[in-house]
């Protein structure tokens, strides 16, 4: 019970409102596993520097295998009176096998014991998150290679602007993943080392070997200071923050989706299997999914900031507050694995109305640009060049005719520089074609990236 967690201390049993105000069992059990695995390295330690004995620290390995064993099976009895996962688990140790288990406690704060269990449950997080991104990565660059002849308006201010290969525009998706990974791969090098040995604040009077805990649970080196190593919650927020900004590319991604997938544009159709009817409407198939993970985005940003917020007024060292690090960091990471693998699953099986795309593309005077860069190829200076299309723009708008739709004569009323290869550049196909360099939207270009992400996935 409550009272006896501290009842050497305490005339009193704790207000039961109080205990189920401080009670944090009911989520961060979520951590029972690298819980377990931080104890084990532990005793394993002080039975090796001859703190307990060597079967005590068996007896503890056992009794720690009995609980996850229990835990996995549903039959672990929680309880919110011992407040959080670490003092479950080991009171459930003592019950079990007796003395041995009040001696793991040995040298140990729940303050190390927290910091390390969720650097250790982080860590594992972060290569599913790479590894979703990588899965989501080669979906895209499939998907670019399969439409990189696909011409389709590219916007600015979601105003035609100029013709693009569908393939240019997968790729830039891919691009922004490539920073997410990169991000995740960045905060998993910083948040790699061992905060246990630090106990409460100031570290121990026992002869600890930190190295051994270190290896064993595989991190890359003891931190360097106890007081950092127990307040430290850096590792969450750097995770969070690059969750938040993920999530904002996956939601840039799913208003884009959701525009195509609309009448309005119908570029693209989603697979039913990724879609949503309407309890009222017959005709409806609505892209509920693309729409949830634009709305998902909104909790992980909110976590980013809770998690800011719940550090800036902390001293030094531990303090309470963080146990409140928990709820959004699981809240963020669970969206962000949901929404990468709802995308991962569902954008490489969409399918694009090459049609549509391409006929849009006509509709916006997408090529007035290339008919500015041959008039300037042929002597005219680029701004009066700007000017001269300009007025052959005005005119097919009041005629209702794109460019590549007027007679030789209609444009050469603009310019007599104008010839009978114009036709060549205002067509789209030719549009996407000449812009032909690193990072261009030529379909050339394309396939010469999807080879070069190819590598890059598959060099790991
Ligand atoms: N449950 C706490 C947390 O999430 C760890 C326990 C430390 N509690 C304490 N009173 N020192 O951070």
């Amino acid at each position: 019970d409550a009272k006896g967690m501290w009842s050497g201390r305490f005339s009193e049993a704790t207000d039961a409102f109080v205990a189920a105000f401080s009670a944090s069992e009911h989520y961060d059990r979520r951590l029972y596993r690298e819980d377990i695995q931080g104890s084990r390295a532990h005793a394993r330690m002080l039975a090796d520097c001859g703190v307990i004995t060597q079967a005590d620290a068996a007896a503890i390995m056992e009794g720690l295998d009995a609980i996850a064993a229990e835990i996995e099976a549903g039959d672990f009895p929680w309880d919110p009176a011992l407040e959080d996962v670490h003092m479950n688990i080991e009171a459930r140790l003592t019950e079990r096998i007796g003395e041995a288990g009040k001696r793991l406690h040995t040298g140990r704060s729940r303050n190390d014991q927290i910091a390390t269990d969720v650097r250790l449950w982080l860590r594992t997080v972060i290569d599913e998150t790479i590894g979703l991104l990588l899965r989501f990565q080669t979906g895209l660059v499939d998907l670019a290679e399969r439409e990189a002849d696909t011409v389709m308006p590219g916007f600015t201010h979601l105003q035609v602007a100029q013709p693009v290969s569908f393939g240019h525009h997968m790729l830039a998706w891919y691009e922004m993943l490539v920073r997410d990974q990169a991000r995740f791969a960045d905060a998993r090098q910083r948040l790699n080392q061992m905060p246990l040995g630090s106990a409460a604040l100031a570290g121990t009077t026992f002869p600890i070997d930190r190295h051994q805990t270190c290896a064993e649970l595989g991190f890359e080196a003891p931190t360097r200071n106890s007081l950092d190593a127990v307040s430290d919650r850096d590792f969450t927020i750097e995770f969070v923050s690059a969750a938040a900004l993920t999530m904002t590319h996956l939601s840039r991604m799913a208003e884009e989706l959701v525009i195509w997938a609309s009448p309005l544009t119908g570029f693209i159709e989603l697979p039913d299997r990724f879609c949503t009817g309407s309890s009222i409407m017959p005709q409806k198939k609505n892209p509920d999914v693309a729409e949830l993970v634009r709305g998902k985005s909104a909790r992980v940003h909110g976590a980013l900031q809770a998690l800011l917020t719940l550090m800036k007024g902390q001293p030094l060292a531990y303090n309470r507050d963080n146990q409140e690090d928990k709820e959004p960091l699981f809240d963020a990471a669970d969206a962000l694995r949901d929404s990468l693998r709802a995308f991962a699953d569902m954008v490489p099986a969409l399918r694009v109305n090459r049609g549509r795309t391409r006929a849009a593309a006509r509709e916006g005077f997408a090529t007035a640009t290339d008919l500015a860069d041959y008039l300037v190829r042929h002597g005219v200076a680029f701004r009066d060049a700007h000017e001269i299309v300009g007025k052959a723009v005005a005119y097919g708008v009041a005629e209702e005719r794109d460019l590549a739709d007027m007679s030789l004569a209609e444009l050469q009323q603009f310019s007599e520089v104008i010839g009978e290869d114009v036709f060549e550049v205002l067509t789209l196909d030719g549009s996407l074609a000449a812009r032909d360099h690193v990072g261009g939207t030529a379909p050339a270009q394309v396939r010469i990236q999807v080879e070069a992400a190819r590598q890059r996935l598959a060099s790991g």
